[in-house]
Order: structure tokens, then C-alpha cells, then sequence
């Protein structure tokens, strides 16, 4: 998709007028006919109305309604989406999004609603099926958005779609060692840093939780570094973010119900948000030092898999009594934790899907967010987190619940109880750290069975616009 900014609206194109109330329709040149047709449609509470003129559509969006400031953002962007199904139903390739009234965020968020909800993937599909969306290209006529407001949103979307595209591919194509290739495809392309350990030298570091998931599988484990360290950086401590990359999740000799293991190529969403992020932030340049790490596996029962039993030395030395292989995102996120003290991070913040438990609990509207000695960094998370519609739920990080991890014979089990699955695996990550540290479960909204606006079937890229705008948000204060 391309989107530009245009100085002139071509007699022949395609137009969507965005407006605030009918009084803006007198200057768009409607026939008085046409401006009836369009107020009636408004009466009948039709928030697009389309004109067909047989050589061009043009189309009015109207404003939203009483909405709160963060929620008339995601109206517009919902709007936008909207308005993306309309084209793409007329097969429509070019169109002006033109507006008099609408301020320059409004503008931008409503064709962030078109690009998002213009996400395909559609490299498995052949022939006939292959069914492109026609819209390719959106120009913008507005003196209220600048050329760097729309390299800023096609960055961001880029990254989105990437991020989408890492949850999408099988684990047939996205293996862990091609996740860590993927990041250092992006790494190059925006002038980060990428490293990748490879198996033998996550051997030498002894990194225990990743290693015993990695047992039962015949692909090898990665151990990905994505750091974005710019000369003007604001901070003198990096942000560290760590995102689970279980690129396949059968459970392992624990093994998933096969209803319940259909959809577990999505279990490496936490890495490609992390991945998605990095890049936004750096392709961007923000003056910000902020680090990635994601650990990569998948997660299978093969002949030497880790058994529900097995006591496991972990990264930072601890021990560990597994009594369930299918909760191996904490074992690995816990070595990458550990591992992210080395930097004296100024916040670490992982994302993962990490438990069915936090799914159940608030679906895909929302992520689980938990907290410790972050409070004030838990605040601005929050705001970053409405601001781009990508919510954050507070779970309680209280002690009793961290009592439910003790084991007879090692210094904690990797699961607590039948209850509080998502608290209790947050206590159990939150061992590993010893800096202001903000846990995400992503779970519910990383992976949709079916649509919801501009949010795509499948991988939703959930966590690549809120880690962007909160790292953002440290530059203008
Ligand atoms: N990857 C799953 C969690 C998950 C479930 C992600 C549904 C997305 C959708 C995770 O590794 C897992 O299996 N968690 C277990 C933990 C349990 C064994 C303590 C769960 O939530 O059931
Ligand atoms: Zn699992
Ligand atoms: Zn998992």
C-alpha cells in the first residue's frame, strides 16, 4: 500500500470527504440532488455514504460521535476500516482522502483504519483464491498532515505487518532460527544492532529454561538481541523489552488437546511484537536506547523432551521443578530476564502469550498487564496502551499468589495452582528480575479467529503501536 500526499484532487479520482456535520457539505460541489440523497442517508444514522458518479466514487465519512478522546481515535480508525471496505468492494485502487474539518491526528488515524484493515496473507493462497484487495493507494489532501506524519504511520504499519506476517507463517517456514533471521532482516534495514546466539553458545551460557523446552525439539534454539543504542539517547539505562518466541507450542509430553494446539503457531506473537517494535523505533530514530531479547524455540515431545518431573537449572541458577512442559513460555522468558539484568535496564517489559488463563479472564480486548517497583512507568504504559487502542488490564502481583509456586524438592515449580493461571505465572517471572519490571499476557489479543475491524484475521501485530508510542512518549517527557 502506498499512501502520499496529494496538492490537488484530479477531476477523475476516487474521493473520500471526511466531515464534521452536513454544513460541510456545501463546499464539495454535490449536486442539489446528490445532497439530499446524502442527508437522508444521514437521518438513517449511515456514518459512510456513498455517491456513485459511474466514472468515480466519492464517498463522505462522517465525524464520530460523543466518544472520550482515546475512544474517538478508535472510532476514526474503525471508520477508516470501514470506509476500506467500501473501495475494495468497487474494486477501487486509487483514492483522495480529503478534509477541511478533521485536525491532522484525526486524518492520519482514520487511514491508519484503511492500512491496517488492508492487511493480507496471502502467501499460501494459489490461483483464484489468491483475491488481492484492490485499494494500493491513498493520497492525502490536507495542509494538516506533513510529509513526516505519513512516514511515521508507514513505518509503524510496515512494522505491524511484519509482525502479523512472523504470527501467521506455520512453524513449518517460521522456525526459531528464521524468527532471529527475520529480526535481522529488519535490524539491517533500520540501522540497529542484531546478534544471535546460536545453540552452542546458549550451551556456554548455561541457559537452562530455554535449553530443557528446546529437548524435545529436532530444530535448535536462538537467542536474539536487538539493541537500538542511538549517539542522542535520552536515557543513560536502556529499556529492555523480552518477547516470548515459542514459535510452535504442542505442549510438549504435556500435550495439547488438538483443539487447543490448531492455533499454537501464534505463540511466538510476544517476539514478534518485540521485533515489530525494535523496528518502528529504530527505522524512526528515536533518541531512545532500548533493547530486544527474544528467546526462541519451539516446543515439542520428541525422544529427549523435558518431562513433567524434570528439575531444570536455570539461567541465573536457580532451580526449577517443571511439572507441566506446556508452561514453557515462562521457562524461557525466565533466562531472558535473568540475562537482561546485565544492562541495569531502567524498565524491562515482557510480552508473551503466555496463559490460557489470561485469555478466559478478558479476551481479546484487552492484554494482562502486572507490575513490580514500576508504578509510575505502569502509568505512562497505560496511556501509551488507550492512546493506540492496545489495552492493558491490571492483574495484582500479590504475594499469596507466589506461594502457590513452592516445591517439596526444587526452589519453585513452574506452575501454581487450578486457579489464577495468569498471576501466578507473572509471580513466577517476576523471580527472575531485579529491576522496575512490567509483565504483558498477550494471550487473548495476539490471535483472532475472526476479524474485528482493522484488526486482521489471524496475528494481530498487538504491542508493535504500544511499545512505539510509550518509548515515544519518554522523548517528549
Ligand atoms: N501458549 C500457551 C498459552 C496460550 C493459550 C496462548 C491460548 C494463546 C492462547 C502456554 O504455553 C500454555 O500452554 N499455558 C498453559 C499453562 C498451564 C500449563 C499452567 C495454559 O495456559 O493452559
Ligand atoms: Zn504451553
Ligand atoms: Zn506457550
Amino acid at each position: 500500500m502506498k499512501v502520499d500526499k496529494s496538492t490537488r484532487k484530479p477531476s477523475s479520482a476516487n474521493i473520500i470527504y471526511l466531515i464534521k456535520s452536513n454544513n460541510d457539505l456545501i463546499d464539495l460541489n454535490f449536486s442539489r440532488e446528490e445532497v439530499s440523497y446524502i442527508k437522508n442517508m444521514r437521518k438513517a444514522k449511515k456514518d459512510i455514504v456513498e455517491v456513485n458518479r459511474f466514472n468515480k466514487r466519492l464517498y463522505i465519512a462522517y465525524y464520530p460521535g460523543q466518544v472520550s478522546v482515546n475512544q474517538k481515535s478508535e472510532a476514526i480508525r474503525v471508520l477508516g476500516n470501514k470506509a476500506l471496505g467500501f473501495l475494495n468492494g468497487s474494486k477501487i485502487t486509487k483514492v483522495v482522502v480529503s478534509s477541511t474539518s478533521f485536525s491532522g491526528n484525526d486524518i492520519i488515524a482514520f487511514v491508519e483504519g484503511m492500512v491496517l484493515g488492508n492487511y493480507q496473507f496471502l502467501k499460501y493462497k494459489t490461483g483464484e483464491n489468491k483475491k488481492v484487495n484492490s485499494l494500493e493507494e491513498i493520497s492525502i489532501f490536507s495542509k494538516e498532515v506533513s510529509l513526516k506524519d505519513i512516514d511515521e504511520l508507514m513505518v509503524i504499519s510496515s512494522a505491524v505487518y511484519n509482525s502479523r506476517d512472523y504470527v501467521n507463517e506455520p512453524d513449518s517456514f517460521m522456525t526459531a532460527e528464521q524468527l532471529a533471521a527475520e529480526a535481522k532482516t529488519l535490524g539491517d534495514d533500520s540501522g540497529a544492532k542484531v546478534e544471535i546466539f546460536t545453540k552452542k553458545k546458549i550451551e556456554s551460557l548455561k541457559m537452562g529454561g530455554l535449553l530443557a523446552v528446546n529437548r524435545g525439539s529436532i530444530n535448535p534454539p536462538t537467542f536474539t538481541i536487538f539493541e537500538w543504542k542511538p549517539k542522542n539517547a535520552v536515557n543513560d539505562k536502556p529499556y529492555v523489552f523480552v518477547g516470548k518466541g515459542v514459535v510452535y507450542d504442542t505442549g510438549g509430553l504435556s500435550l495439547k488437546p488438538s483443539n487447543f494446539m490448531e492455533t499454537m503457531k501464534c505463540d511466538m506473537a510476544g517476539a514478534a511484537a518485540v521485533i515489530g517494535g525494535m523496528y518502528a523505533i529504530s527505522k524512526l530514530k528515536l533518541p531512545v536506547h532500548v533493547i530486544g531479547l527474544i528467546p526462541a524455540t519451539d516446543n515439542r515431545p520428541d525422544g529427549n523432551a523435558y518431562t513433567p518431573g524434570d528439575v531444570v537449572t536455570m539461567f541465573d541458577g536457580s532451580t526449577v521443578e517443571v511439572l507441566n512442559t506446556d508452561a514453557e513460555g515462562r521457562m524461557i522468558l525466565a533466562d531472558a530476564l535473568s540475562y537482561a539484568k546485565k544492562y541495569d535496564p531502567e524498565l524491562v517489559i515482557d510480552i508473551a502469550t503466555l496463559t490460557g488463563s489470561a485469555s478466559r479472564a478478558i479476551g481479546s480486548q484487552a492484554m494482562v498487564g502486572m507490575k513490580v517497583n514500576s508504578g509510575k512507568e505502569f502509568v505512562g504504559l497505560c496511556k501509551s496502551a488507550d492512546k493506540v487502542h492496545e489495552r492493558i488490564v491490571e492483574f495484582p502481583m500479590w504475594d499469596e499468589y507466589g506461594d502457590m509456586l513452592r516445591s517439596e524438592i526444587a526452589d519453585r515449580k513452574n506452575i501454581g495452582g487450578a486457579e489464577a493461571g495468569a498471576i501466578t505465572a507473572g509471580k513466577f517471572l517476576e523471580h527472575f528480575t531485579d529491576y522496575p519490571y512490567i509483565h504483558l499476557d498477550i494471550a487473548g489479543p495476539a490471535f483472532l479467529a475472526k476479524s474485528n475491524a482493522y484488526r486482521t484475521v489471524g496475528g494481530t501485530g498487538v504491542g508493535v503501536r504500544l511499545f512505539y508510542e510509550f518509548i515515544k512518549s519518554k522523548v517528549e517527557g
